[in-house]
């Protein structure tokens, strides 16, 4: 059985004051029937962890190093994130692949890091619009699933968030058969390379709101989502979250 995941990626949002952002989804989901995660900025990771001890709430890092330590100024390795108390680690995600370069290579040595400190390492992969256009969508994420995905992950170490580049942020959101073709796809490959594939979740990300949640969330495959915008607002995030209980 896949425990489903409702999961906020704050990106670089969020000060001191957002805090209170998290208080507030804990009142409102004291007993969810679904794991909930909020991956803040690292600045907040401590602090949060804290608020989120006693609570069904995760708390996960952003990106991590692939180096235990060492002279890499301003990165954070996976025994860091483990010790501010997460448990969870996004990897791969477009704006970093974008921002910095990142490469599937990359990604599988630092989700290979996070495995190695306990850390459940969340793993992006996802089209851009001219590689859809082409019709590239299917073996783009078969390459960036075998590139990108250690060879020991598992149903505990790993979670796929199908993320179209061109839906993040956007307000775009595939057809319905778009996002059931892709989860389709990524689980066919997971069964067939991991023990634990059919395990694994698979969570749809890219412009997920309240009002989209319940029709994204009935998709087969779909085990919860990986939400920017609408994970910084208590009210937002807990329609999702409700939308996910419900599915
Ligand atoms: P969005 O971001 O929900 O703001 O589209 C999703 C993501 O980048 O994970």
């Amino acid at each position: 059985m896949r425990r489903k995941l409702a999961a906020g990626n704050w990106k670089m949002n969020g000060t001191q004051a957002a805090l209170a952002q998290v208080e507030a989804l804990i009142a409102a989901h004291p007993d969810p029937s679904v794991d909930l995660l909020i991956c803040p900025p690292a600045t907040l990771l401590a602090q949060m962890t804290t608020l989120a001890q006693t609570h069904a709430l995760a708390i996960g890092g952003q990106d991590v190093h692939f180096n235990a330590s060492g002279a890499h100024t301003g990165e954070i390795s996976a025994q860091m994130l483990a010790d501010a108390g997460a448990s969870y680690v996004i990897v791969g995600h477009s704006e970093r692949r974008t921002d910095n370069a990142e490469d599937d290579a990359l990604i599988q040595s630092k989700a290979a890091a996070a495995q190695s400190q306990d850390l459940t390492a969340v793993v992006c992969i996802g089209e851009t619009l001219s590689e859809r256009e082409a019709g590239e969508t299917l073996a783009i994420l078969t390459s960036q699933l075998t590139q990108s995905l250690p060879s020991q992950s598992n149903a505990d170490s790993t979670v796929i968030a199908y993320e179209p580049v061109w839906a993040i942020g956007t307000g775009k959101v595939p057809t319905n058969a778009q996002i059931a073709e892709a989860h389709a796809h990524i689980r066919a490959h997971l069964v067939q390379n991991f023990a634990t594939g059919d395990d694994m979740r698979i969570l749809y990300g890219g412009s997920v709101k309240g009002s989209n949640a319940p029709e994204i969330f009935a998709i087969p495959d779909v085990d919860g989502a990986l939400v920017g915008g609408a994970s910084l607002k208590a009210s937002d995030f807990s329609e999702i979250i409700q939308a996910l209980e419900n599915a």
